[in-house]
């Protein structure tokens, strides 16, 4: 039998480093955030197969058809998404009323969508699911999932993003961050102790939507990169072979390179409890994002200088850039700056008591 209710908790994260990486077959660093988006769902028996979706903090509804969701925009385009991606993947579902409510700040870098797609998956396929509550969740199956919300973000809503956001938001666990390796999908947690200093998120106040920003055409430039080097990755790029590029190209691929080798380096940083190592490559990392990749804005640029300024000793722009947020690393003698959102690791999605 079905369950009659379910309802999961999805955080949102943070990436400590290792950003443009995840679509080049590289390295990255996330964490989850305690911030995130809850759904609740229970069955509607009946013969109508169809899912009636309320975003609480909205106060917006959506209905559709379990069979074949139409395409929608905004939100009812992650939820339609959710349904449609989940029964192509085998998952079976039931007609359901789901609730979504979430605390993370939209478009600033965040991964609220990430946040958004979780949750709906996890809430709607523990309503179809057979068995104990839960039993089904392996960490395969979140590995599975979030395969599953990434297609709803490149499918549905247009925006050709990696598995970042959404295996951070599975996978991640509390007090650590966790290295991935996207190329075999590795995941290892690495102990995240802070010491004394904090991590803050500031927004640029400038939103940003992949879909239609930059996000898309530095996608297609790193493919072109691979297809002039012949090779199926930039993992695969030698530093020596990158001069045969075009000079834009090859600035491109040199953000991929060298922000592997920073989260290499960071995990190192972390190991040896050095803080301002790990703030030094926050700092080389955001160079390089603004330098070679270009997704900075000016915006960005100034919430850095203002967090430097304030005393951070590492601060970089986050996530995907062309707006968002900016995270930086505060020795504990430092006040907490204006608008600054304190992050800590906290667990990665779970299924709550229905
Ligand atoms: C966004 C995308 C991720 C990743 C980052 C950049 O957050 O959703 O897949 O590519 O940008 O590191």
């Amino acid at each position: 039998m079905p369950h009659e209710r379910s309802a999961a908790f999805a955080p949102g994260r943070v990436n400590l480093i290792g950003e443009h990486t995840d679509y080049n077959e590289g390295l990255a660093l996330p964490f989850a955030i305690f911030q995130g988006v809850s759904a609740r769902a229970h069955a509607v028996p009946g013969p109508r197969r169809r899912v009636q979706a309320w975003a609480r903090d909205l106060d917006e509804r959506d209905e559709f058809g379990l069979e074949d969701p139409a395409r929608a925009q905004g939100w009812r385009a992650f939820v339609r998404g959710a349904a449609a991606e989940l029964q192509a993947a085998g998952y079976p579902l039931v007609p359901a009323h789901l609730e979504l409510a979430g605390d993370v700040p939209r478009g600033a870098g965040l991964s609220s969508s990430a946040a958004f797609e979780v949750a709906v998956c996890l809430a709607l396929v523990e309503l179809g699911a057979e068995g104990e509550p839960g039993a089904w969740l392996t960490p395969a199956d979140r590995i599975a999932l979030a395969h599953v919300c990434a297609r709803v973000e490149n499918e549905w809503v247009g925006a050709q993003t990696g598995l970042l956001d959404q295996l951070a938001s599975l996978c991640a666990e509390a007090d650590h961050a966790l290295l991935i390796d996207f190329r075999t999908l590795a995941l290892e947690r690495i102990p995240l102790a802070l010491e004394g200093w904090r991590l803050v998120v500031v927004d640029s106040g400038e939103r940003h939507s992949h879909a239609s920003s930059g996000y898309n055409e530095r996608r297609r430039e790193c493919a072109e990169a691979c297809r002039l080097l012949h090779i199926g990755s930039l993992r695969d790029a030698e530093p020596g072979s990158l001069g045969a590029l075009p000079e834009q190209l090859r600035r491109r691929a040199q953000h991929v390179l060298s922000e592997n080798r920073r989260v290499l380096d960071a995990v190192s940083a972390l190991r040896a409890h050095d803080l301002p190592g790990l703030a030094e490559l926050l700092n080389e990392s955001h160079a390089s994002l603004r330098d070679c990749y270009e997704v900075s804005t000016a915006a960005v640029e100034r919430t850095v200088a203002e967090l430097r300024e304030h005393g951070a000793a590492g601060a970089r722009l986050m996530g995907g850039g062309f707006g968002g947020s900016v995270l930086a690393l505060l020795p504990g003698t430092v006040a907490l700056p204006q608008r600054a959102l304190e992050v800590q690791p906290g667990p990665g999605a779970r299924l709550l008591d229905g």
